[in-house]
């Protein structure tokens, strides 16, 4: 006889279906585990064997033959210890198969028995929910699972829990949803930055439309402060968003408390990162930081400090909203919509516009800096501003009367704007619109079409400044944001003047 216990494995973050399967027959003792597992499942049969002793149960002196179905999917991860585990405990006649098969289980089990969190569950439980499933899961990660609707989840501390829940002598109670800790009192306000005008309201725009940001300023100038300030005037996710979000953190084992996430991802990876870590991909597929950042932040400080390589990786991404990797026998898709913020110094020595402190070598110093970023990455970036050096004096001021929560509440009601606007709008099939930067072709004519002063003036600026199609539409995008902040209509000719000056060109035009 066959024993069956339903798990799951992860490509990307789409969910498969994997049944574990154990046979028990006479012959030399043998505990084997077929099925592609990697180095960790394989490991899982010494967790298993001592669990099940820690229990005071033997492993019968039989030829026992664990096989994960289908064969020819890789399987990843330690959260395959306990459906082995139920599954020989089934086989075992410890635990009844009927009542098992009603449930997908995961889980990696310690020595003791005892069940440790594991990456992924989020997503196994909207699977589970989705087919109608139950969902067996460690203690640790009940919090997450319980967000996902309509399905019957078992947390259990313990392998001993479990059998005694399914005896029926003490029953497990359902876990209580739970979301992740910090509120956005805890983050740094606005209100320490002293002076830097034009670049709070660079962020603020950003924040509003979603758009693409890159500060260039000398050291020392208030590029990383203000960069860190961003996540505390973006408004909270949406409930849709926030499980899309979770999903992925889920799936790399970043939900460490077991919640869900409810504030955008903030990720500042260092520049040393290497692609497969920015982009998603290497050796266990895991997603990158670009996909980690989904529907929040990538900040690159010190972009020209990056890998080229790994830059350009970034085009594709910028544009499409998601990250494809290409393993060797499948390609694996990670959604991958944020907004890019990068900061930078004009060249190496950091001076190059202040003549009492530029060195020798300028101006050649700071376009040989400034040309390690191609052209068609500035030409992804919405929004450029320089952050000059802070004078003593301005540093010597009161703090700035605007704090973080007076400007959230102005972005709050440019997005809500945006969302009214895009939903009378949605075109079916399509990707929903919620926020300006990603509204493009006939969509964005209709919603971000100037008067005739601001078409005429766009129109000269554009050829003028040698824009690019892409180009142009991104300033119709940042002029329709700064609109929603005015709470107008229609795009004029002031929002177009504004949105030009945020343009500039690329290094060696
Ligand atoms: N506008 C400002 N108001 C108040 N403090 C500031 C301002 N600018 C810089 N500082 C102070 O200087 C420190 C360094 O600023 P920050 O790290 O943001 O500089 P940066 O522009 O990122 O420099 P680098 O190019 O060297 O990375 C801050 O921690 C803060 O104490
Ligand atoms: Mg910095």
């Amino acid at each position: 006889m066959v024993s069956r216990i339903r798990t799951v494995a992860f490509q990307g973050i789409e969910v498969l279906d994997i049944d574990v399967q154990v046979q028990i027959l006479g012959g030399v003792p043998q505990f084997n585990l077929v099925g592609l597992p990697d180095k960790a499942v394989g490991e899982s049969r010494e967790r298993v064997r001592s669990a099940l002793y820690a229990l005071g149960l033997a492993l019968p002196p039989k030829r026992i033959t664990v096989n994960l179905a289908p064969a020819d999917v890789l399987k990843e991860g330690s959260h395959f210890d306990l459906p082995i585990a139920l599954a020989l405990l089934t086989a075992m006649e410890v635990l009844p198969g009927e009542e098992l098969s009603r449930f997908v289980a995961l889980g990696e089990l310690a020595l003791d028995g005892a069940l440790t969190q594991v990456a992924g569950v989020l997503p196994a439980a909207v699977n589970a929910s989705a087919h109608g499933y139950g969902l067996i899961c460690p203690a640790s990660s009940g919090g997450e699972a319980a967000w996902a609707a309509n399905v019957e989840i078992l947390s259990a501390p313990t392998l001993l829990a479990l059998i005694n829940h399914f005896k029926g002598t003490q029953v497990l109670t359902p876990p209580e949803p739970k979301l992740a800790g910090g509120g956005s009192a805890a983050m740094p306000d606005l209100a320490d930055v002293k002076g830097q005008e034009t670049a709070k309201r660079a962020l603020e725009i950003t924040a509003a439309g979603g758009h693409n940001l890159l500060m260039l300023g000398p050291p020392g100038s208030g590029k990383s402060m203000l960069a860190a300030r961003l996540p505390g005037i973006l408004p909270p996710l949406s409930a849709t968003e926030a499980l899309e979000v979770s999903m992925i953190h889920s799936v790399s084992g970043l939900l460490t408390d077991g919640g869900l996430l409810r504030q955008r991802p903030f990720r500042d990876p260092h520049h040393s990162a290497s692609l497969p870590a920015l982009v998603g991909g290497g050796m266990r597929a895991r997603p990158g930081e670009i996909s980690l950042a989904h529907k929040g932040v990538l900040f690159l400080d010190e972009l020209p400090e990056f890998a080229r390589s790994t830059l350009e990786a970034l085009r594709q991404p910028l544009e499409s909203g998601r990250a494809v990797v290409a393993r060797a026998n499948a390609h694996v898709t990670y959604p991958a919509d944020i907004q890019l913020v990068a900061a930078m110094n004009p060249c190496k020595c950091g001076y190059l516009s202040d003549l009492a402190m530029g060195c020798g070598r300028a101006p050649k110093c700071g376009q040989d800096y400034q040309a390690r970023i191609s052209g068609p990455l500035f030409d992804r970036i919405d929004i450029h501003v320089e952050v000059p050096a802070v004078q003593a004096a301005d540093l010597s001021l009161p703090p700035a009367r605007e704090d973080s929560a007076t400007v959230r509440s102005r972005v709050a009601a440019a997005r809500q704007a945006q969302a009214e606007r895009y939903a009378g709008l949605k075109i079916e099939g399509e990707r929903p619109v919620v926020v300006n930067a990603r509204a493009e072709g006939a969509l964005l004519d209709k919603v971000a079409t100037p008067d005739a002063a601001g078409q005429a003036l766009l129109s000269e600026a554009a050829s003028r400044m040698q824009l690019t199609a892409r180009g142009y539409h991104r300033v119709l995008k940042v002029a329709r944001t700064l609109a929603d902040l005015d709470g107008d209509a229609g795009v004029r000719r002031l929002h177009v003047a504004e949105a030009l000056s945020y343009r500039r060109l690329a290094p060696g035009r």
